[in-house]
């Protein structure tokens, strides 16, 4: 044998034994199955508290598909490898976790493994529901196994080639997962250390709002939180380097949770639209507090609420006259709903384009987006519908218009190459 082949014969040995160290050393048993635990094992208060936190988890959101039961799962989620499912979490002994411990449960949510020791997916975000405490989690617990019991068999997820192996999810885990409850910051007040606690544990903000890396995993440190992708929107920065025209002041925040909408920014469309209906707006004020306490403390500069007066009023005097192709299409498509004059009573919000993130926003997604489909689901049916232009307005006509409300609005350069990737968008769209 020559000494090449030793040699490889030795690494391949080598490779083998880190495999099986990684593999035992990875490897999570399967804990028993247990009677499920009839709501009379809890305490009115506990299930009513994991209700809360339930909802500030978004588990409904995630767990629920179009026309479903309730947390029955189903679900899609497509990634580039294929389609992942979300699980039944109703307490149903065959298709959901009526036979999971509560020991199970803390498990899949402090290191994302499921009761029978396999690694889950990190779209379910364990990295963030790592941080809940104890407590919580024995109240979420409550709360899960409270609910119906309802027999629904998800669609298996089924992914590409080496993805499917979940196993390859423990290197995963390894470099982007931290367990364990959140460290307490002694130097910020009670308040501030609450509102840490909501936003990266069950808050999970950062999973949208965060930029990842190649390896889907969430850059933390100076990236954490400064802006992100979900559902191939633009999940805006909600820390210092914000494209918000102003400050987002705590009052702004709260308003912004709770409703969906804050006259100083606009609304809470796309993803974040049912973030808002079942998470956000169903929070104790204390608790709404306690994020906007955490969340603007990241805020710097002094983009203050004085300068929006002065921005409406440029929306209110860049109607007229009608001296280009953008003005014109703002005026006949847009500005019956957009326009701030004051005394027209329209259904819904008005939200002042001229205060919009989207258009400062260094990408034109969310805008296209919001012009070719319009906003079918608000975030709160109070703030109104906004009709779809996908077939009343060309990409051409999109481009014109959108580069117009950017330069005249919000003051800044139009965005290169607009059209094609109005093009782009309506054909990603489309597909849906
Ligand atoms: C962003 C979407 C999303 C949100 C929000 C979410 N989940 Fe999930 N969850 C998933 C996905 C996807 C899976 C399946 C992952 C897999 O198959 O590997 C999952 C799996 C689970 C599992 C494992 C179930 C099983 O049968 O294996 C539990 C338990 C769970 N989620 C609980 C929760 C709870 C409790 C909340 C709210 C606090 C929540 N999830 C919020 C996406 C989500
Ligand atoms: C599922 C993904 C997702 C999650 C989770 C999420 N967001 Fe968002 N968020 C978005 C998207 C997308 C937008 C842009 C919406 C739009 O343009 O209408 C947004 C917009 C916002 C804005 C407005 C920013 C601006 O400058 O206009 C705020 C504030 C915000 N989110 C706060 C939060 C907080 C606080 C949390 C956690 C409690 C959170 N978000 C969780 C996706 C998400
Ligand atoms: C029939 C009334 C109506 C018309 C016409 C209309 N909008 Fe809207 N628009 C709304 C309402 C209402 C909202 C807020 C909806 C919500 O979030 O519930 C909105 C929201 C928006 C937003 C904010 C989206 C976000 O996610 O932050 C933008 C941008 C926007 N409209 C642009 C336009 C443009 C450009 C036109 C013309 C092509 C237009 N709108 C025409 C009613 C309208």
């Amino acid at each position: 044998m020559s000494k090449i082949k030793k040699v490889a014969g030795w690494g391949g040995v080598a490779v083998i034994a880190v495999v099986v160290a990684g593999a035992i050393a990875s490897w999570q048993p399967e804990i028993p199955a247990l009677k499920t635990p009839g709501s009379q094992t809890f305490s009115t208060a506990q299930i009513e508290q994991g209700r809360k936190l339930a909802d500030l988890g978004d588990c409904a959101v995630c767990h629920t598909r179009a026309g479903g039961e309730r947390n029955t799962g189903g679900l899609a989620m497509e990634i580039p490898f294929g389609t992942i499912y979300t699980t039944n979490i109703t307490p149903d002994v065959e298709t959901g976790i009526g036979k999971w411990s509560f020991d199970a449960f803390k498990r899949a949510m402090r290191l994302g493994v499921d009761r029978e020791g396999h690694y889950l997916y990190p779209a379910f975000p364990y990295t963030a529901f790592t941080r809940t405490s104890d407590a919580d989690l024995e109240a979420l617990y409550a709360y899960l196994m409270s609910q119906p019991a309802v027999k629904y068999q998800p669609p298996e997820t089924a992914l590409n080639f080496p993805f499917n192996i979940r196993q390859g999810i423990v290197t995963w885990n390894w470099l982007f997962l931290q367990p364990g409850p959140m460290d307490t910051d002694t130097h910020q007040s009670a308040e501030w250390q609450r509102g840490a606690y909501l936003t990266e544990g069950l808050g999970h903000c950062s999973a949208c709002h965060s930029p990842r890396n190649l390896m889907f995993g969430e850059k933390g440190g100076e990236d954490h939180l400064t802006g992100g992708v979900a559902e191939e929107w633009t999940a805006p920065s909600l820390v210092a380097n914000s494209d918000a025209p102003l400050n987002w002041s705590h009052e702004d925040l709260v308003t912004f949770m709770h409703r969906g909408y804050s006259a100083n920014h606009g609304v809470a469309a796309g993803p974040m639209a049912p973030v808002v209906n079942e998470g956000l707006s169903q929070l104790p004020p204390e608790d709404l507090n306690a994020i906007a306490t955490y969340l603007t403390s990241f805020q710097r500069g002094d983009k203050t609420a004085g300068t929006a007066d002065k921005l409406n009023q440029q929306t209110e005097t860049h109607v007229e006259p009608l001296t280009s192709e953008g003005a014109r299409l703002f005026s006949g498509a847009c500005m019956a709903c957009h326009a701030q004059e004051k005394g027209a009573q329209m259904v819904g919000v008005r939200p002042s384009l001229a205060l919009n993130t989207n258009l400062y926003a260094a990408t034109p997604d969310n805008a296209i987006r919001v012009i070719l489909d319009g906003i079918q689901n608000p975030a709160k049916t109070d703030l109104g519908f906004m009709p779809a232009f996908r077939h009343n307005l060309s990409d051409a006509q999109i481009a014109v218009l959108l580069n117009y409300l950017r330069e005249e609005y919000a003051g800044k350069t139009p965005w290169p190459e607009l059209q094609k990737r109005v093009t782009e968008v309506r054909a990603e769209t489309e597909r849906k």
